[in-house]
């Protein structure tokens, strides 16, 4: 639901404005001058503020001035007349989203609040998204291997220096990376990530270093590759092992050189990109198998990090889980919580995903657990083995059937608790023994 604030001290002009929104589905709120204003926002949180700029007691532009300082995300829209188009401008200068010239059409009103709102929507996408990428996402842990990582990260973010990032898959290759460029100087600048292993290989070479106009069918316009756009920042090569050989040749030249060339271009263009590497193949082998080069191999490896498998830090596994559970849980508005026996039963678990087999198996167990407190048998079973029966394993039946199981059972034992003796067994059971009769033929007992 959108809100907007609207301070206006002429009641005409205020009334039209605040009636027209509201029509248009938004919520509104009025007040007379900028002191109100800020009043009113300290009790909702508006996503739009609309203010005229000459009010008494307090005027649009200090009010802009306390918005932009209380409220960063609200944008305001500022209205004044024909003749002091030279405030407005002076507002947009001080972080005024927009102004508007009195008197105005209300549907160019509406429509520069719905542009705002649009802006919003992609600013708040464009937050959640950056969290999605795991780009800033921390490293978990505090296991001594994860401890020596985290300081190779910290010395490794102060040179320029290629990086060769391998380890099991699921290990948190993408995580070092972004905690590489992230903690290095060029952390205000592009990070670009590229998935070598995702882009077939006859679209990587223009992917990685853009193409010019007519430089193949279909390249109808220039286009700018991933290198220029990492320029100053640093390029994530992901999956390096599956760079085809034809490429690794270019990849080698502008390692050598600090230039790229577009396809179709004519002269190269120098870049400033840190490189960093990643792969869960032992590259080593791959030149070994001739599917690598060499020379590559060994310009990429300036530093090699190599991030340990789950199964050799133990301590990790507890921490991750509290992370992960404490993430899982904010998102559906429950404390998680792991009872002891079914985390001993994590830590005992070699992970060959690694952690983002961990991750996995808490986000199912945060969707599929009957209670917050996640017991032993809501464990995967492949994680807990044969571990412990519990009813839930049984498949899902009918009410009926389960009472009906439940019955027959009772009855069962009653029979046998009175060797056999249906009027005893019927007053065991509490019911006649007509009822027993009744019950045992159907049950065929
Ligand atoms: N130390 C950690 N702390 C928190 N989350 C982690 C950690 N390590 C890994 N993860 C999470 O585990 C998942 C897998 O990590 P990532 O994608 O970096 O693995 P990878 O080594 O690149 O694997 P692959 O070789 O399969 O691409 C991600 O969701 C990541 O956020
Ligand atoms: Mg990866």
């Amino acid at each position: 639901m959108v809100r907007i604030l609207v301070a206006e001290d002429d009641d005409i002009m205020r009334i039209t404005v605040v009636d027209h929104l509201r029509l248009h589905g938004w919520m509104t709120d009025e007040v007379l001058n900028g002191t109100a204003a800020l009043l009113m926002m300290k009790e909702t949180n508006y996503d739009i503020v609309l203010s005229d700029i000459r009010m008494p007691e307090m005027g649009g532009e200090q009010l802009l001035a306390e918005v932009k300082k209380t409220s960063p995300g609200t944008e305001v829209i500022l209205m004044t007349a024909h003749g002091n188009t030279d405030d407005a401008v002076n507002c947009l200068k001080k972080g005024a989203a927009d102004y508007i010239l009195k008197p105005f059409n209300l549907d160019d009103l509406t429509f520069r609040i719905q542009r705002l709102i649009n802006i919003q929507a992609i600013k708040a996408r464009c937050a959640s998204l950056e969290t999605c990428f795991g780009q800033r996402q921390p490293l978990i842990g505090s296991s001594a291997p994860m401890q020596r990582l985290l300081s190779l990260i910290s010395q490794v973010s102060q040179t320029s220096s290629t990086v060769l990032i391998q380890g099991e898959s699921g290990t948190g290759k993408e995580l070092v990376a972004a905690a590489i460029h992230y903690e290095s100087q060029r952390a205000d600048n592009p990070y670009i990530r590229v998935n070598c292993a995702a882009i077939p290989a006859g679209l990587l070479e223009s992917e990685l270093f853009g193409h010019e106009k007519g430089a193949f069918t279909g390249a109808d316009q220039l286009s700018i590759g991933k290198f220029e756009l990492a320029n100053q920042g640093t390029i994530l090569l992901d999956e390096i092992g599956d760079m085809p050989l034809e490429l690794q040749v270019k990849l080698l030249r502008v390692l050598q050189e600090q230039e790229i060339e577009r396809v179709g271009g004519k002269a190269p263009i120098s870049v400033d990109v840190r490189i960093l590497c990643s792969t869960a193949k032992d590259l080593s082998v791959e030149v070994e198998n001739g599917t690598f080069r060499k020379d590559l191999f060994y310009r990429l490896q300036v530093i090699p990090i190599t991030v340990p498998p789950l199964r050799e830090r133990h301590g990790d596994i507890t921490e991750l889980t509290d992370y992960f559970l404490k993430q899982f849980g904010e998102e559906r508005g429950l404390a998680f919580k792991l009872s002891s026996e079914a985390l001993q039963v994590l830590n005992d678990y070699p992970f060959p995903g690694n952690v983002r087999e961990l991750r996995n198996v808490l986000e199912r167990m945060s969707v599929l657990a009957p209670a917050p407190l996640i017991q032993l048998w809501d464990l995967p079973v492949e994680i807990r083995g044969g571990k412990t029966d519990h009813p839930k394993d049984e498949t899902p039946t009918t009410l009926a059937v389960a009472v009906s199981a439940a019955e027959k059972k009772c009855i069962l034992n009653a029979l046998k608790k009175t060797a056999g003796n249906k009027t005893e067994a019927a007053e065991i059971l509490g019911i006649s023994r007509k009822n027993l009769w009744e019950k045992m033929k159907q049950y065929q007992l």
